[in-house]
């Protein structure tokens, strides 16, 4: 069985202490670290902006995935993509998608898409070529800690079938609800890799949490 990839989101840490997470976060097996920008209006929460991703950025050495709930993410991308390796925006937020991911690339980032539970994946069939990440929300965005939705599922492999037809390369991440419970049936619906916040940080021992994700057989 093969590894997932896994990306700590951090949302669900505790911010007075976002230092210590990231040391922990840096000493540990994670694939790349997830940042979730929220701006209470394509979500209904806030999260945090610029000062915050800076100070990532300086205390941080894993990759970073920026992923943005917010409206009209173009706004944004030259600002942001000084904090990223990758952008994943929306196609919600995204009157114009195929030209959004084509400014991600430009700024010299990875592109990603998320999907919002229920948006269906043929959004994505003129633009999933173009594309080096597709991220499947499990939950509604906005908050950590909500329950995995079960149809995700379905969707990872259905998004495998698109990816092989379209003969594209993009990796499949699952957002959402993960946990150690769940994890084994993600990566045998053909997901790639998964993010996960609560069940990491909530856990006594974030970095074999980190462990058990990534090779679900260890335990
Ligand atoms: C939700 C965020 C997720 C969230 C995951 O809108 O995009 O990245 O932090 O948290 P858990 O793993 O707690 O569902
Ligand atoms: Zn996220």
């Amino acid at each position: 069985m093969k590894n997932l990839m896994v990306a700590p989101s951090i949302l669900s840490t505790d911010f007075a202490h976002l230092g210590k997470t990231l040391e922990t976060i840096n000493r540990s097996e994670a694939d790349w670290l997830h940042v979730d920008v929220m701006d209470g209006m394509f979500v209904p929460n806030i999260s945090f902006g610029t000062p915050v991703l800076q100070a990532i950025h300086k205390h941080n050495k894993k990759p970073v995935e920026l992923h943005l709930m917010i409206a009209q993410p173009e706004r944004y991308l030259e600002v942001f993509s000084k904090y990223g390796e990758q952008i994943t925006v929306h196609a919600e937020a995204c009157l114009h998608l195929h030209s959004v991911v084509q400014q991600i690339k430009n700024l010299g980032c990875k592109a990603g898409v998320a999907l919002n539970p229920h948006t269906s994946l043929g959004s994505l069939e003129y633009v999933i070529k173009d594309l080096d990440t597709v991220c499947l929300m499990a939950v509604n965005p906005g908050f950590g800690g909500q329950d995995f939705i079960p149809d995700t599922l379905e969707k990872i492999k259905e998004l495998k079938q698109l990816i092989q037809r379209k003969d594209a390369k993009a990796f499949i991440e699952v957002d959402g609800g993960v946990n150690r419970n769940n994890v084994k049936e993600i990566l045998n619906s053909g997901a790639d890799a998964v993010i996960a916040g609560s069940s990491i940080f909530n856990s006594n021992d974030p970095l074999r949490a980190i462990q058990e994700l990534r090779n679900p057989l260890i335990r």
